[in-house]
């Protein structure tokens, strides 16, 4: 992987949102791949602005996961997230923005056309990462294969605690998620990591410097041959 070291989050938005933007000039109906958590708004809130009178109608995304076991409308679901943190602000066409449906009664068939939604708008053009502090991406935790479609996965007790500041307590966060797997996000074209502060500082280390193991899911960028990763100097702090 490319390694870039920033010195704020906003200047790691401002490469991130730069090749975004780049790729949108050449490819007006861009597949764009989105991410939720803390991570991504710094990528988002540059864009915001760097888009900003350019014609964005066509351009489509697909996010990586959901949550399972909360409603749609509910405001910490991922679908609320993307649409009031990227499809709105950034003002694209909402029936291109998909999020896979984790209130699906049947959630390996609402998998498996969510993967089919994928290849049916040609793959994914450039994929947004953050990196959970048990080494994941997406929600892909410790075990995932590395060959994974998107499934449903159980969150490890790690990531319920990262996650319990966006609900009342850690009890209300949800237990399950429908999450693209390590071998859909590898299709994507272009991989863009992130991740700011020292609490993913071993995370990055495991993950950019191996060895790769199903341990670390993040370890899959290795088998990927674009991957950008762009992180602060607190994240940075332990690469060798
Ligand atoms: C979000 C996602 C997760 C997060 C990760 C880091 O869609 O798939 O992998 O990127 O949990 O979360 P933050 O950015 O909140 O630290």
């Amino acid at each position: 992987a490319e390694i870039i070291i920033v010195d704020t989050p906003a200047d790691a938005g401002a490469v991130a949102g730069a090749a975004i933007a780049l790729l949108v000039d050449r490819r007006p109906d861009a597949v764009l791949g989105v991410a939720t958590g803390s991570t991504p708004l710094p990528v988002y809130s540059d864009l915001r602005e760097r888009l900003a009178g350019r014609d964005v109608s066509q351009v489509r995304a697909f996010a990586l996961d959901e949550y399972v076991g909360i409603a749609r409308d509910h405001p910490e679901s991922y679908h609320s997230i993307i649409d009031a943190q990227v499809t709105v602000p950034l003002g694209l066409t909402r029936g291109l923005v998909q999020v896979p449906n984790g209130q699906a009664d049947d959630l390996e068939q609402a998998a498996l056309e969510y993967d089919a939604a994928i290849r049916a708008a040609g793959g994914i053009d450039l994929q947004l990462l953050g990196i959970g502090t048990d080494g994941h991406i997406g929600f892909n935790e410790p075990g995932s294969s590395f060959a994974s479609r998107t499934r449903v996965k159980t969150l490890t007790p790690q990531t319920r605690s990262d996650n319990a500041r966006f609900f009342a307590s850690v009890d209300e966060v949800p237990r399950h998620a429908l999450t693209q797997g390590l071998g859909t996000i590898l299709e994507a074209r272009h991989l863009v990591l992130l991740a700011f502060g020292e609490s993913k500082a071993e995370a990055v280390a495991r993950a950019v410097e191996g060895p790769m193991s199903a341990r670390v899911p993040a370890t899959a960028i290795h088998l990927h041959p674009h991957c950008t990763v762009i992180v602060d100097r607190a994240a940075a702090s332990q690469l060798v």
